[in-house]
């Protein structure tokens, strides 16, 4: 039986993963808080797609940003004017929301991207009225989603609370490509949190109004865009695509990126899509039917895309949702930035020796909704073991280890178990824990996600050797002291 959002909710508050902000106060809505385990996740998750992004080129670094930026950053980018939600008011009560998920909740078809004049001709085609006083709606209007802050005493120095992160790598591009050597393609990688005014922040973290994300903006020579040195290794490699023209079957469709190609998608970009597929499939370990790559069409895409795939894993209650995307940004922001700071962005191709402004791929994740879509699909009720068992990949999970004596009043076990526990907690995350019988303790383990409990038991005095269980399989096996690091090291490069 899949796990209802609501029991989610309930278990990421139990064990500490994840809670409402401010939560002693009633909370607040689309703002959270991680707990002990819930954090150690999401930096396994941190660590995981840096390493994996990072390495795709040599070229490619991690920066950090102030998450309050200059005003004129977002003239120049287009969310001033662009970055607005349309939104649906009743006339008479206090109701309000936003209006394309409003309106597509009551007539069941997609609305994103629709004008606020379709959304209104909508709402009375449809006849819909005020959920909660049965009243008519006022015409739908927009509403800017950046939270502006005034800086010190002036009222004059606006700023905002950037609404994605990539807007720190555009505005720090010139001094990078300067210091990395002049080289293309550079690669500037920030996980940092985007503040965003939700109008109606809602099914805990997927929707929030102060959430992290991890991207990745690569800028490249817009000529180049048509080829990938690394092509040929991946040309053959399937990808679960639902394209503009599959909507109608409403089916994932199987195509190589030789095939994307043919079919108009430049090789730069497919490149990456294959990389994104891989990282889900391969080091998130999602089941592949779980994930697929949805393209957009015009009206959905970004005001500042030119090709937009969104990254969906199927979740077990909110059907496929939107993890990240993969977005070509052209010079969009680079062209917006050189306008309105003066300063240019041009830079000179030695290679080539042609003058040009670079342009953007963005590779763009939403931790917080991965970190969902983990806990969610790996959740399991074990109805054998009589308890939850959370089988998130090794690599992922908040405690890797467990070290348990067998009985805590057996003064010779609780030594040798102290002594491994101190000797493994530099090395992984793990726990020791001696209370309650040894069965409750792997339930316990089992439920946030221990992957090994090593067992010391009353034999290991003799034999200098231990149990290691396998959370997974419940399996255990018996190993000298001597190699259990090795074998857990082992262990944890194989998963
Ligand atoms: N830089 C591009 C960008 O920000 P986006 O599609 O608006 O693109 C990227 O956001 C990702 O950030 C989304 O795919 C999603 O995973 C996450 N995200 C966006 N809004 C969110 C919200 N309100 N709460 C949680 N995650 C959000």
């Amino acid at each position: 039986m899949p796990i209802t959002p609501q029991e989610l909710v309930t278990f990421c508050k139990k064990k500490s993963f994840i809670y409402s902000s401010s939560d002693i106060y009633g909370g607040i809505a689309g703002l959270y808080d991680y707990g002990h385990l819930g954090t150690l996740l999401k930096h396994n998750f941190e660590h995981l797609w840096r390493k994996y992004f990072l390495s795709l080129n040599d070229n490619f670094f991690e920066i950090q940003g102030s998450n309050i930026m200059h005003e004129n950053v977002f003239k120049a980018s287009g969310h001033l004017e662009n970055f607005i939600d349309p939104i649906i008011r009743c006339s008479k009560c206090d109701f309000g929301d936003r209006a394309d998920h409003f309106i597509t909740t009551q007539i069941k078809q997609r609305t994103e991207g629709f004008s606020p004049e379709q959304l209104t001709a909508l709402v009375q085609k449809h006849n819909l009225k005020c959920p909660q006083c049965t009243s008519e709606f006022q015409p739908v209007t927009i509403l800017n989603m950046m939270f502006p802050l005034n800086m010190g005493t002036s009222s004059t120095n606006r700023a905002y609370l950037r609404p994605e992160t990539a807007q720190t790598p555009y505005v720090n591009f010139k001094l990078q490509y300067e210091s990395q050597r002049k080289k293309l393609p550079l690669g500037l990688a920030v996980i940092g949190n985007a503040y965003r005014n939700e109008i109606s922040p809602r099914n805990f973290t997927l929707r929030q109004r102060e959430f992290t994300q991890a991207e990745l903006q690569i800028f490249f020579n817009p000529e180049k865009i048509a080829q990938h040195s690394d092509f040929d290794l991946i040309k053959n490699y399937s990808l679960r695509t639902l394209l503009v023209e599959d909507r109608k079957q409403n089916q994932v469709i199987e195509r190589t990126a030789q095939e994307l190609v043919k079919a108009g998608l430049p090789k730069f970009y497919v490149y990456h899509l294959v990389k994104i597929q891989q990282f889900y499939l391969e080091h998130l370990k999602i089941h592949p039917e779980k994930f697929r790559l949805y393209q957009l069409n015009d009206q959905e895409k970004a005001f500042y895309n030119k090709y937009h795939f969104d990254l969906e894993i199927e979740l077990s209650e909110h059907g496929f949702t939107e993890m990240g995307g993969l977005h070509y940004r052209t010079d969009h922001d680079l062209v917006g930035h050189q306008k309105i700071s003066k300063q240019s962005m041009e830079i000179l191709d030695e290679e080539t020796n042609s003058k040009f402004i670079p342009h953007v791929l963005e590779l763009s994740f939403g931790v917080d909704r991965n970190i969902y879509a983990l806990l969610d699909l790996n959740h399991h009720d074990d109805k054998e073991r009589g308890n939850i068992v959370l089988k998130l990949p090794s690599k992922l999970t908040p405690i890797y280890c467990a070290v348990f004596p067998l009985v805590k009043n057996k003064p010779e076990l609780v030594v040798v178990a102290k002594k491994i526990y101190s000797e493994l907690k530099p090395l992984y995350s793990c726990l020791y824990d001696e209370t309650a019988s040894v069965g409750r303790r792997y339930a316990r383990a089992d439920e946030i996600g221990v992957k090994y409990c090593i067992t010391i038991d009353f034999e290991s005095l003799d034999d200098h050797a231990i149990t290691i269980r396998d959370r997974d399989t419940t399996q255990q096996q018996r190993i000298k002291i001597a190699d259990l690091k090795d074998k857990l090291y082992q262990l944890y490069i194989q998963e």
